[in-house]
Formats: C-alpha cells, sequence, structure tokens
C-alpha cells in the first residue's frame, strides 16, 4: 500500500510509543515508524508485552503494527525516509556538571540532531516531543544548519500533556494541542503540516499555535501550575493535622469555588512522576540563569514542600509507631507513582522505601503493576524488602500497612481479614486518603490519614 506520508518518532518511551500508537489509529492513510537505540525495547514494542502498561494501549498497538505502525531500529532508514520527524528522547536531569541537579541533561537530545543531520537527504520537518527547557529548538535549529549537504529543516515545538494511566483517552480528546513554530513562512509551512495531521481528529479549535518559545515554555508552565497545587493543599495538611481541621472539607469549600476549580486538589504524601519535578527544576533553572533569583526561589519552594510532605510522613509513622521501626515488618500499598500505572519514577514510594530501610524496618512492597519497576529502583538497599503482589499476603504479619499509590484495589479489601493477620496493635498510615478511616478503625486499627485527625486507640 503506497502511503499518504512517512512519520518517523525517535524515542520509543512513554510518550513517544502511545502518541505514534494514537496518530496511527486515526490516520491510517499515514506510515508511522518508531525508532530507537535500545534493541531490547523495540522487541518489546512488537511482542504481546509492552514495555509500558497504559489502559487501552494493548488495544490499540494491535489493531495498528504492522498495519501502519512499525517498531524498529533502522534509524537512519528511518530518517531518510520520513518527511516529519519527531524526537521524543529522554532528557532527564543533569547529574553532573555545571547545573547538575537542576538542567536538563541534552545529550539525547542532542545526540539524535547530529543524527538527523547526518542522516537526512532531503527537507524535513522536526518536531520536539520531550519536554525541554526553553530555547532548545534554538539549538537544534543551530547543529541542523551545519547540515553539508545544503538540506533545510524546520523546527517545531509540540509539547505533550498527556497524563499516565489517562494517556490514551487525553490524545483522543486532548484539552488543547500546541504547536509552536518559527514565525517565517517557512515555519508557518511546517506548523500547518503537523496541524494537518493533529486534525484528522481533534477540532480545529483546540489546535492553538504559538511562537516557538511560548510553546517549549508553556509545557514547564503548565506542569508547574499543576504541581503547585498539589503542593499548596499538601502544605495545608501540616496545618490541618496541628489544628483539628480536615483538609477534605478545606479542599471541598476550597474548590467549590468556580475560579479555583476542584482538580489537583488531593492530598497525597507526594507528587512523583517524571515530569514535574524535572519541569519546576528546569523553570527554577531557566529564571536563575536570567537573573531573576524571586522567580526561581517561588517555583523551587513547590519542590521543596514536596520533600517536606515525604519526610514529614516517614517522621509521622516513626513517632506513632513509638520511635523506632527497627525490626518492624511495614507493608506499602502501592509503589507506582500514582495509580493505573507501572511507573515508578520520582515515586513518593522510592523515598519512603529508603528512608524506612534506613530507620532499619523490614519492608514488603505490593504493587498490581510496578514491582519489576520497584526491584529496580531499591536494588542494593533492599536486603530486607520483599515484594509480594497480594495485598493480603503482603500485609500479613506486618506491624503497619502505609498507603502510597491510590490504586482502586486497596479500597476494596477484606480489612477484617487483613487485620487478623497483622501483629497489634496495627497501624494503617493512609498517604493518600483512601480508605474508610472511621471503618478501620471500628476493626481495632489505629489510623493515620494525612490532614485530618488520627483515629487511635490508645
Ligand atoms: C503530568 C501532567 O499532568 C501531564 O500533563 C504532563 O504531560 C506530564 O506530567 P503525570 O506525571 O502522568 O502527568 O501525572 P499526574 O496525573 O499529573 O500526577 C502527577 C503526580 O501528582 C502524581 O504522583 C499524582 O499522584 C500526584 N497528584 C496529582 C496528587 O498528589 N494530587 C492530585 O490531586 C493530583
Amino acid at each position: 500500500m503506497k502511503f499518504e506520508k512517512n512519520i518517523l518518532c525517535i524515542g520509543a518511551g512513554y510518550v513517544g510509543g502511545p502518541t505514534m500508537a494514537m496518530i496511527a489509529c486515526k490516520c491510517p492513510q499515514y506510515k508511522i515508524t518508531v525508532v530507537d537505540i535500545d534493541k531490547e525495547r523495540i522487541a518489546q514494542w512488537n511482542s504481546d508485552d509492552l514495555p509500558i502498561y497504559e489502559p487501552g494501549l494493548d488495544e490499540i498497538v494491535k489493531a495498528t503494527r504492522g498495519r501502519n505502525l512499525f517498531f524498529s531500529t533502522e534509524i537512519e532508514k528511518g530518517i531518510k525516509e520520513s518527511e516529519l520527524i519527531f524526537v521524543s528522547v529522554n532528557t532527564p536531569t543533569k547529574m553532573f556538571g555545571a547545573g547538575s541537579g537542576m538542567a536538563a541533561d541534552l545529550q539525547y537530545w542532542e545526540k539524535t540532531a547530529r543524527q538527523i543531520r547526518k542522516f537526512a537527504n532531503s527537507h524535513k520537518i522536526i518536531v520536539e516531543k520531550s519536554t525541554l527547557p526553553v530555547k532548545t529548538a534554538l539549538a537544534m535549529e543551530r547543529i541542523l544548519a551545519l547540515s553539508e549537504n545544503y538540506i533545510n529543516f524546520d523546527v517545531l515545538s509540540n509539547p505533550e500533556f498527556l497524563a499516565e494511566g489517562t494517556a490514551i483517552k487525553d490524545m483522543e480528546d486532548p484539552d488543547r494541542v500546541l504547536i509552536g513554530s518559527r514565525e517565517t513562512e517557512n515555519g508557518i509551512r511546517a506548523r500547518d503540516k503537523l496541524v494537518e495531521i493533529y486534525a484528522n481528529w481533534v477540532p480545529r479549535d483546540r489546535i492553538i499555535t504559538s511562537n516557538i518559545w511560548s510553546s517549549e515554555l508553556s509545557k514547564l508552565v503548565a506542569n508547574a501550575f499543576l504541581a503547585q497545587r498539589v503542593s499548596s493543599i499538601n502544605s495545608i495538611t501540616a496545618l490541618c493535622e496541628k489544628s483539628g481541621a480536615d483538609v477534605t472539607e478545606v479542599a471541598q469549600a476550597v474548590g467549590m469555588d468556580s475560579r479555583i476549580g476542584n482538580n489537583f486538589l488531593n492530598t497525597s504524601v507526594g507528587f512523583g512522576g517524571s515530569c514535574f519535578k524535572k519541569d519546576i527544576l528546569n523553570l527554577v533553572y531557566l529564571c536563575r540563569n536570567y537573573g531573576l533569583a524571586e522567580v526561581a526561589n517561588y517555583w523551587e519552594g513547590v519542590v521543596k514542600i514536596n520533600d517536606y510532605q515525604k519526610e514529614r510522613f516517614v517522621l509521622n509513622m516513626l513517632g506513632t509507631m513509638f520511635n523506632t521501626l527497627a525490626d518492624k515488618r511495614i507493608c506499602l500499598f502501592g509503589f507506582a507513582f500514582k495509580a493505573n500505572t507501572g511507573d515508578t519514577r520520582e515515586s513518593p514510594a522510592i523515598f519512603i522505601a529508603k528512608r524506612l530501610v534506613e530507620e532499619k524496618a523490614e519492608l514488603v512492597v505490593s504493587d498490581p503493576k510496578a514491582l519489576r519497576n520497584a526491584k529496580i529502583d531499591l536494588k542494593g538497599i533492599d536486603r530486607d524488602v520483599s515484594y509480594i503482589e497480594n495485598p493480603y499476603e503482603a500485609a500479613a504479619e506486618c506491624h503497619a500497612i502505609a498507603v502510597v499509590t491510590e490504586w482502586d484495589l486497596y479500597r476494596n479489601l477484606d480489612f477484617e481479614r487483613i487485620y487478623s493477620s497483622m501483629i497489634k496493635p496495627a497501624f494503617i498510615f493512609d498517604g493518600r486518603n483512601i480508605l474508610d478511616h472511621k471503618g478501620l478503625f471500628e476493626i481495632g486499627f489505629n489510623v493515620f490519614p494525612i490532614g485530618k485527625p488520627a483515629l487511635t486507640h490508645f
């Protein structure tokens, strides 16, 4: 079959894989190829056991793979035959040299730019899909401009707003698609080509365009605002615990103000995920670079409150359990950074697990999807850690349960059965406020929610 367009995506991760599967699904007239240097990852994408868990993803990959969606390691061939190239390689926080711990590590991004320059044999549109600091597109343009074979490139920014766990729904029915371009004739022509792709299923009024720097910055700012809401409500949990107010009641009263709205006001042990912390630290680094210390400090506060919240959770467990956790068995319900994903990047569970091990507790980690990643995250400190998927088996013989991820399955467990299998006094620390606290208390548990009065039998 002859395809209307060949599209390539470099990087087969959490963003590249699902995004390309969606485009392939909505646009059977295009041939979409996803390439990655990681052979094993590509083999997984070509197997029945996809490398990431995302509700609805299996179905669309099954429907499109081999039809107009292909996973491959042939980067050179992919670059040569495609007119539009999405770049979705990882840009972790840089852990060395200048900007260590804050700036984005752009080595994979730059290598990709050089590869494109080397192999391209005709005009290409490059679409920046990873989250990148502002002005990265400029660096890409500069590298590409040095092409020896006089090939022209247009670089666009098209940030990803999908959230894990709801990625397929978010892409199918996005709040907005944002495309940034140079405001030159060529830039606008390239931008229109990308608009045309999304217009296959997204209403035109939800496809917005801007200059390239606004587009890059919007992504950082959107994530900073979302994270700020979580840190704002989490900061109030500490005050509620001291004052006797109930954070759920406060969040409801605040969120019903239509100017504020009620999304992203769920208290937690802290936010996680690959984006929030990384993007805020990028924003902070950018502000510092421009000499905007006040702005940098303001946003850095969002990350600091998040660290405080995680530490507070551990200290609360320690204080409550008579100031010693040594040799106590503690079960973590959930390890993923949120429900409906197996992803554990920046999950508060990692911090909590490490701190509990430092306190010499014995850990049992339970999670329906994230145990494979949890084992990798805790490698080296897991002498006293066991991994048990079944929550009943995991909690047996434990002194305490800490709910870290808001999986639905934990809401509906038989807690009488769990209580009877635990060591007494039995404690529950509900780091997501998802359980029936009064019911648990009546069973016999000492219950410690976040941001509301504890229910104890002492
Ligand atoms: C986020 C953005 O939502 C998305 O637009 C962007 O593209 C990538 O980053 P994601 O990291 O998948 O997506 O997760 P999100 O649902 O935003 O949650 C982030 C963290 O905040 C999770 O750890 C979650 O548990 C926590 N959270 C979220 C809360 O603690 N309370 C809330 O009310 C909402």
